[in-house]
Order: structure tokens, then sequence, then C-alpha cells
């Protein structure tokens, strides 16, 4: 059989290279990026209780009316905005799901899309497989920051989309209120949509807010804001979130989600909706995330390791460029096999695998796993 590949470029990620090679070497893996301690301890009763009430069927295409009730009562206590669970929310299988469908909704073929480099995976394939041209710019180095010049250069008549991720992984940087006024300036009178991958909106650090573009009264014309409650609730594998837009872009959104998921788990769309009841299930994440992120990066004691400043996320990056100047993929795979410690290798996430000396490590572990890391990171050299 003679196939094409339609990614021909997607091979084994990292991530699943360096896991095996953790698992090889017995290394403690702080390179996968979730969360390794129980869930809140509640959630078996609340999904045992709505299967228990035989809430086992299809759920309506967007979301239980409950659900998308309860995100809105979210949206509203977060960032004092309402939104239509009707018309403006849609609940999705978790954020990679809704960016797929946002961007197979969205672009056409040969319709550019601007990606921020570094970036998280799922985006480039999404925007090939619409038959979109990436257009690729790089934040600046070591602060992470977006160019807006070079956004302006960059911007055409074929620009539809705009990707922006803050807080961002794999850098844990985020955006200023300023950004948020510059892309408004940049995007102004053009029909250009903004996609912001929020997922770690409430994971941000050191009293800094989060600029949702569902904020600024002129980005919410113009955007889709995608939301993960996998980030937020420490259940990844639930795979679980939604989207909020604009009736004129939702309906859109809403045209493709209906063929590709039509609908998401029922009975734990009924948990998720109770669960959201409590703000302070989700307003604790600041201070969570913020004590390990202090506690992991405190005891890290290597004059060679530059902790590179964290505003957000659960990762930090470490830049090891006193060290030597091995290339990352290289390091990470040495600091596997010497010192029993798995990274990430921060040039994967870049589309010509810029190398600036960087190691993505994951805070989201128990105490234990936390101590025996900054141990480690402090013996090598
Ligand atoms: C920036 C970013 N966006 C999206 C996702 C995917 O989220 P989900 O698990 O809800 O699909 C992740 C997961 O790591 C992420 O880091």
């Amino acid at each position: 059989m003679k196939l094409v590949s339609k990614l021909p470029h997607v091979g084994t990620t990292i991530f699943t290279t360096m896991s095996a090679l953790a698992v090889e070497h017995g290394a403690l893996n702080l390179g996968q990026g979730f969360p390794s301690f129980p869930v809140d301890p509640v959630w078996g009763d609340l999904v045992k209780k709505y299967i228990d009430k035989g809430l086992n069927q299809y759920a309506p295409m967007p979301g239980v009316p409950e659900l998308r009730n309860a995100i809105a009562g979210k949206i509203k206590h977060t960032y004092h905005q309402s939104a239509d669970p009707n018309t403006e929310i849609t609940v999705t299988a978790g954020a990679t799901q809704a960016i797929f469908t946002a961007i197979n909704a969205l672009v056409h073929p040969g319709d550019e899309v601007i990606l921020f480099a570094p970036a998280y995976d799922c985006y480039a394939p999404a925007v090939e497989l619409a038959g979109g041209v990436v257009k690729w710019i790089e934040l600046t180095f070591p602060e992470y920051q977006i160019p807006w010049d070079i956004v302006k250069n960059t911007i055409s008549e074929k620009t539809r989309m705009i990707l922006i991720n803050h807080p961002h992984n794999p850098t844990g940087a985020s955006i200023s209120k300023e950004d948020i006024i510059a892309l408004e300036n940049i995007t102004r009178g053009t029909d250009i949509i903004v996609l912001s991958d929020e997922v770690y909106e409430h994971i941000l650090f050191d009293g800094r807010e989060h600029h949702s573009v569902w904020k600024s009264d002129e980005l919410r014309e113009r955007s889709i804001g995608v939301y993960s409650f996998g980030k937020t609730f420490h259940l990844t594998g639930w795979k679980m979130g939604y989207v909020v837009a604009r009736p004129h872009l939702m309906a859109e959104f809403r045209k493709v989600h209906q063929y590709n998921v039509f609908s998401c788990n029922t009975p734990m769309q009924f948990a998720l909706a109770e669960y959201l009841e409590t703000p302070s299930n989700y307003e604790v994440l600041p201070h969570f995330y913020q004590e390990k992120r202090d506690l992991f990066l405190s005891k890290i004691n290597n004059p060679s390791i530059k902790i590179l400043p964290c505003a957000g996320t659960y990762f930090a990056l470490l830049d090891y460029s006193a060290m030597n100047q091995n290339d990352d993929v290289a390091e990470a795979i040495r600091w596997t096999k010497e010192y029993k410690l798995t990274t990430i290798p921060c040039s994967v996430f870049y589309p010509n695998k810029t190398d600036h000396k960087v190691l993505r490590v994951c805070f989201a572990k128990d105490e234990g796993t936390l101590m025996r890391g900054a141990e480690i990171l402090s013996e090598i050299r």
C-alpha cells in the first residue's frame, strides 16, 4: 500500500523517549508534565453519585447545562465577566481537542497562523492538518516575552490566527497587561482570531494577575479561550476542558466539535459542575503550586545551574550553560544516565531546535520527589 503521511515530520516525541530512558535507568522523572500526588478524594464519590443516578448516556453536544452554568459562574467569579452558557461555552475532551477543533474550524488552506516558539507540541500539527501555514516567531531569551515588533512585521493579509499560551509551557513565563494592549493594537481592524491557550490560568505566582482574553472588551470579540480541568483539578487523565468564545466564533467551533467528539463524558461533567460550586477548589492553586515551586527551587544548590524566573505553570527552566556546552538533548540524556534524574530539553519545543542550554523540570510532584530532585540537581557537575 502506498501511504503518504499527512504529518511526515512527526515521529516519536522526546517525551516518550525521555520517559523510556528514565525507566531504563531507574531515574527520577521530572520530565513528565503531570501531577504525581493524589487528587481530592471526593472525586470518586462525586462521579459514582452521578453514575448511580443513571446519568450515563450522551450529554448534549455543547455540554450538560449544569456544567456550562457552573463554568459561567467561574468566569464571573474569576474575571468579573459574563459568558452565556448557551452560546458562548462548550465543554471539550480536554484542551488538546479544543485547540485542534478551533484551528480546524477557523483556519482555511493557505491561511497563516502565528505561533510562538518554544511552543507546546500540539499547535503546529493541527495547523498543518487544516492546510494552514505556520509562521514561527521566537520569544525573546531569556525573558521569553513576545517581540511585538516582529509580530507586527509578520502579519499579512493571509494571517488568520495568532495563538498565545499564558502562563506558558515550557518556560513558566506569562504576559502582562501591556502585552494584551499590544495584541489589541495589532489586531484592531483585522479579521485575525486569537486562540488563547490559558490552561494554566490559575497557576500564577507572587500575586500576579492572569490577563485572560475574556477580560479585554476588544479581544473578547475575536478570541477563543481554552481551559483545562485536567490542569486546574490535577485530573489530567480525565481529559476534560472547555472553550469560551463569542457566539459567531462558537457557532463555527461547534460545527466541527459535533463531528469531532460530539459530546464529552456525562457523569464527569456533572461531578465537575458540583465541584465548581466551591470557588476555593480552584482559588487554592496559586498558593498550592507556589509552595511547591519555592520548596523545590530553594533546595537546588548548584553554582553551575541557573534557575530562570518562573512566573506560573508547574514548570521551571534550568540553564546549565555555566556547566558545559553540551547540546541540551545530550545533556538531558547525561543527567538521566549519570545522575538518575530526567528532564526535558527545551530545544524540542522549537521548530528548528534552538538550543539555549536549558532543561525543563516539572514541580507538580509530591514533597519527597521534589526534595530528592533538588538533592540530585545540587550534585550534578
Ligand atoms: C500549554 C498546554 N496546552 C494544552 C495542554 C493540553 O491540555 P489537556 O490535557 O486538557 O488536553 C497542555 C498539557 O500539557 C499544555 O501544557
